[in-house]
C-alpha cells in the first residue's frame, strides 16, 4: 500500500495495517528523503525512528507530518523482537489528542530541512504500483531496528484511552450528567439480556446525515467477508439502504410490509453476492401506510428481529435519524446500540440526545451500548478534532471505538456508482474501505462473536 498523506493520513494508515499479525513497516517520505519509519505488529508499535528521534518521540514527530507519501511493506520480524513502544490505539489516541491541542502541522520543508538523509530503511522499489493491504509487499531483507526505548508500563485494557487533562470542561459535565441508570457495557440488567445468543445491533444517531446507512452497509459487508452471517435490516424509508446502492427497484416488499403481516420475511429478504449477507429493505414498490410510523409496533419489531437473529450471527438495523419514534421502537427490540457520531460540531451538540434517548427506554428494554463510532474525522481541522477530543473526554472510556473513519471523497464515488465502498474496485478498493474491516473486528470482539467459520470456497458454482 502506498499513497499520499494528504489523502489518507497516518492515523488511518496505521489503523489499517496495525490490526495485522505481520511485522509491518510504514515509511514516510518527504520529497525525496525518508522522514522516518514506524513498525507495527499485532496492534503494537514495535519501533519508530525519525531523523534523530527514536521510539515514542519519533512516533509523535512522524504523526505531525502532514504531507508527503507513505509506503507500507511487510517483512520477517527481527530476532529478538524489540520491546514494543506501546499499543497502537493508545499511541494513536495520544497523538490525535496532541494534534487537537496543537493543530500546527510541520511543513514538508521542515521535514526536509531536518531529514536530509535516509533513516536507514531502503525505500520501496521505484515505480511500484499502489496496492492495498492484501497486496502489501514482502520485503526480502529485514532491517534490524535497534532496541526501542522502553517506556514505563501502563495499565493495559481495551479503550483505555488517555483523556487529556486539558479536555474541555464540558467533558466532565456531560459524563457526570449522564444519569446512573443509563446503560453501560457493565450494567447488570443489560448483561443478562445480551447474555443470550441474540445479537441485534441498532445503528443510531440523534442527528441525520452522520453516516448510519454508510456504516451499516459497509460494516455488514466487512463482517460477512470475515465469515459472519449478517442480516441488514433497513428501518428508514427515507435515505434507505437500497437508494444508497441505487437498487430500489429490486425490492417488491419491505420490512414494514412484514411488520404489518402483509408479506413474509422470506418474500422480503434480498440475497447479496456474499452468501452470509442478506438485506431486508425498508420498502418495496409502494410506501407503507404512514400510520405505521405512528403506532407502537415495538412488540412486532421484537418478534421480527428475534426471528432474524435466530438465523444469523448478527442483525444490524439501520434506523431513521433521532432517538425517538421508529428508532425508539427498534432500540427497545435490540440487544445492542451503536452510536454514530459525525466529527463535526453540529453533530456533537446534538449527541447528548443519544444517552437521553436510551434513558427514555425502560431499563429492561434498554440495549447495551456496543460503542460510539466517530465518522468523517478530519484530523487537520481543529473543529473536527475538537469533537474527537470531547468524545474522548465526555464518553465513558469504553464506548469510543478505536477505529475512526475519515471524511473521504471515496464515499461520493461509492454512492454515485451505487456500490459499497469496497466494490468500487475489487482489486484495489479505496484504502478507507479497509477501515471497515477494523471496525468489524472491533464489533466482533465486543459482541464476543464466536470465531468466524471459514469454509473452503468451491471453484464451480
Ligand atoms: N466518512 C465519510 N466521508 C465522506 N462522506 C461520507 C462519510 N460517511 C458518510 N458520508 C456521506 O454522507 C452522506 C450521509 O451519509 P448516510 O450514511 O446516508 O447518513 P445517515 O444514514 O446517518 O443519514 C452520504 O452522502 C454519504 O455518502
Ligand atoms: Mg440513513
Amino acid at each position: 500500500m502506498k499513497g499520499r498523506l494528504g489523502e489518507f493520513d497516518l492515523a488511518q494508515v496505521l489503523q489499517v495495517v496495525g490490526i495485522g499479525r505481520q511485522y509491518t513497516g510504514v515509511e514516510l517520505h518527504s520529497g525525496s528523503s525518508i522522514a522516518g519509519t514506524i513498525f507495527v505488529k499485532s496492534g503494537k508499535v514495535v519501533y519508530a525512528d525519525a531523523s534523530g528521534a527514536k521510539g515514542r518521540d519519533a512516533f509523535m514527530k512522524l504523526f505531525r507530518q502532514s504531507d508527503g507519501s507513505f509506503y507500507v511493506y511487510r517483512m520477517p520480524p527481527p530476532e529478538p523482537l524489540p520491546e514494543p513502544i506501546g499499543p497502537l490505539h493508545r499511541l494513536l489516541m495520544e497523538a490525535l489528542s496532541q494534534t487537537a491541542n496543537d493543530p500546527i502541522v510541520e511543513t514538508k520543508e521542515d521535514f526536509e530541512a531536518e531529514a536530509p538523509t535516509r533513516s536507514g530503511v531502503a525505500p520501496p522499489a521505484p515505480g511500484s504500483a499502489p496496492v492495498e493491504t492484501s497486496q502489501i509487499r514482502e520485503r526480502p531483507v529485514p532491517p534490524l531496528p535497534q532496541r526501542a526505548r522502553s517506556v514505563p508500563a501502563k495499565p493495559e485494557g481495551r479503550n483505555n484511552h488517555a483523556v487529556p487533562s486539558s479536555a474541555p470542561a464540558t467533558a466532565a459535565k456531560a459524563t457526570n450528567a449522564r444519569p446512573a441508570r443509563t446503560t453501560t457495557p457493565s450494567s447488570g440488567a443489560v448483561q443478562s439480556r445480551a447474555a443470550d445468543s441474540r445479537r441485534i445491533v441498532a445503528v443510531v444517531s440523534p442527528k441525520g446525515g452522520c453516516g448510519k446507512t454508510t456504516v451499516s452497509l459497509n460494516l455488514a459487508l466487512s463482517l460477512a467477508r470475515q465469515g459472519r452471517s449478517v442480516v441488514l435490516v433497513d428501518a428508514d424509508v427515507n435515505g434507505d439502504v437500497l437508494s444508497s446502492i441505487n437498487a430500489r427497484e429490486r425490492a417488491r416488499v419491505g420490512v414494514y410490509d412484514v411488520l404489518l403481516g402483509s408479506a413474509s420475511v422470506e418474500d422480503a429478504l434480498l440475497k447479496t453476492v456474499l452468501p452470509g449477507f442478506e438485506l431486508l429493505p425498508a420498502t418495496g414498490d409502494t410506501l407503507p401506510d404512514p400510520t405505521v410510523f405512528l403506532a407502537d409496533h415495538a412488540a412486532r419489531w421484537q418478534r421480527l428481529l428475534d426471528g432474524l437473529a435466530a438465523r444469523a450471527d448478527l442483525v444490524i438495523v439501520d434506523t431513521p435519524a433521532g432517538m425517538f419514534g421508529v428508532t425508539h421502537q427498534v432500540l427497545s427490540a435490540s440487544t445492542h446500540v451503536l452510536g454514530v457520531l459525525q466529527a463535526e460540531v453540529l453533530a456533537r451538540r446534538s449527541f447528548g440526545r443519544f444517552t437521553e434517548g436510551l434513558d427514555a427506554l425502560p431499563s429492561e428494554r434498554r440495549p447495551e451500548v456496543l460503542g460510539v463510532f466517530l465518522n468523517m474525522l478530519q484530523t487537520r481541522h481543529a473543529a473536527s478534532m475538537s469533537v474527537f477530543q470531547e468524545a474522548l473526554g465526555d464518553l465513558p472510556p469504553s464506548w469510543l471505538f478505536e477505529t475512526t473513519i475519515p471524511r473521504s471523497a471515496a464515499f461520493l464515488d461509492a454512492s454515485s456508482q451505487g456500490v459499497p465502498l469496497r466494490h468500487i474496485d475489487e482489486h484495489a478498493p479505496p484504502a478507507v474501505a479497509f477501515l471497515f474491516d477494523n471496525l468489524a473486528a472491533e464489533v466482533a470482539e465486543r459482541l464476543r462473536l464466536p470465531t468466524a467459520e471459514r469454509r473452503p470456497q468451491p471453484l464451480l458454482v
